[in-house]
């Protein structure tokens, strides 16, 4: 699997990890991929601290960062200020949901602690940015950043090319992948419709090959239903240089799933994976659960955008969180959840991938 891109990082195989949970950026990367850990999740003091730790678990290899920056944010509004920004039927719609499931109240401690934190939405600003890049710049390792949700702005590619950090960022069509370049960026994720998060409309075996041939010379890492050696062969077979996957590591021992979640994640089926605006104010493909079931229903408001949707929703994500409401948690997920059939540890993840590429190429040899 050694080419352009592992070069480019020095890195043993293409296959990039987007996680959540640092553990499983580390294992990633100690398995000779390079994991991507998602920074717009953590507060700035936590992160430094996260990095500091990641710097002495991965033995000096190169790791990846996301950051989400957004090209329409909507007003950022602190925690303090939620019910007078705020549509009340909107928050209304929110509390009889969680009410009416019997969910119990934030506990004033951590209302408290949400009120103290950046408001939802800060990390997607100019300043939230550079807070999170200042941290990133800081730690060598961190070889390349990736920009999630549109092409970075040219502050931060300067800043980053200036320490020699590559830059890349996620598309879902041709046209986002040359706005990309145009921006600056030294490769390209090609992300399908299939994949978890916020994704466009275009299937990964359309968009792929679209992309590598809009951008080319430009490396296209393939992202969107990524969960086997088969389909990397298929990425590689597309014109694709690498892989990016993020739901296939949420079975794995090391994900930030709960038990009960983890069971969730490994009884659903790909069609379970469905793409709705209810948590950010943008399509987003979450599980299905009785929290999306509840905003399908024609009695439900519009979602707000995205700055908005986060400040409606936070509160009540971390009621059910804490309530454990696993019924209610839908969790970002792909559809290759269906794939998902037992707990692994991340390594065990890797290695099968690396083997089922084997055998492709055996098989397509013959
Ligand atoms: C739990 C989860 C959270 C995600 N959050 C982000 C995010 O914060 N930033 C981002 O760039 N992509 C995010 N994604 C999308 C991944 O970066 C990746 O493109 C996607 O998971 C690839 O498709 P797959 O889910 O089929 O593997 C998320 C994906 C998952 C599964």
């Amino acid at each position: 699997m050694r080419n352009r891109i592992t070069e480019m990082f020095g890195i043993e195989i293409p296959i990039f990890g987007f996680t959540h949970k640092p553990e499983v950026a580390i294992e990633i990367t100690n398995a000779g991929g390079m994991g991507a850990l998602a920074a717009s999740y953590y507060q700035p003091e936590e992160l430094e601290k996260i990095l500091t730790d990641m710097d002495a678990k991965t033995g000096g290899r190169p790791y990846c960062i996301d950051v989400l920056f957004a090209n329409r944010v909507g007003q950022v509004v602190p925690m303090s200020e939620r019910l007078k920004a705020l549509p009340k039927a909107h928050v209304d719609f929110v509390e009889k949901v969680l009410d009416d499931a019997g969910i119990p109240s934030l506990p004033p401690e951590v209302e408290a602690e949400m009120l103290r934190e950046k408001p939802p939405g800060h990390g997607h600003t100019e300043e939230g940015v550079l807070e999170v890049l200042e941290i990133v710049v800081r730690h060598p390792q961190a070889r390349f950043v990736l920009s999630a949700m549109g092409a970075p702005p040219a502050y931060v590619v300067d800043r980053l090319h200036s320490r020699g950090i590559k830059v890349g960022a996620m598309a879902g069509s041709a046209e986002h992948a040359r706005k990309h370049v145009e921006a600056g960026c030294d490769l390209v994720v090609a992300q399908g419709s299939e994949a978890g998060g916020h994704t466009g409309v275009i299937s990964s075996m359309v968009l792929w090959p679209e992309v590598v041939d809009a951008i080319a010379p430009i490396p296209v890492l393939a992202a969107g239903g990524v969960g086997s050696g088969r389909h990397i062969a298929a990425a590689f077979a597309l014109g694709c240089e690498g892989v990016w996957c993020g739901t296939i590591w949420l079975g794995a021992s090391e994900s930030e799933l709960t038990p009960e979640m983890r069971k969730k994640f490994i009884a659903a089926k790909s069609q379970d994976a469905i793409q709705r605006k209810y948590d950010t104010g943008k399509p987003l493909r979450v599980l299905r659960s009785k929290w999306t079931d509840a905003w399908d229903a024609p009695d439900a408001p519009e979602p707000l955008p995205l700055a908005s949707q986060k400040l409606l929703v936070a509160p009540a994500l971390k009621r059910l969180e804490l309530a454990n409401a696993v019924d209610y948690m839908g969790y970002i997920s792909g559809q290759i959840v269906g794939r998902i059939k037992k707990e692994q540890r991340i390594s065990e993840i890797m290695s099968e991938m690396i083997a089922d590429y084997e055998n492709a190429l055996t098989r397509l040899a013959q």
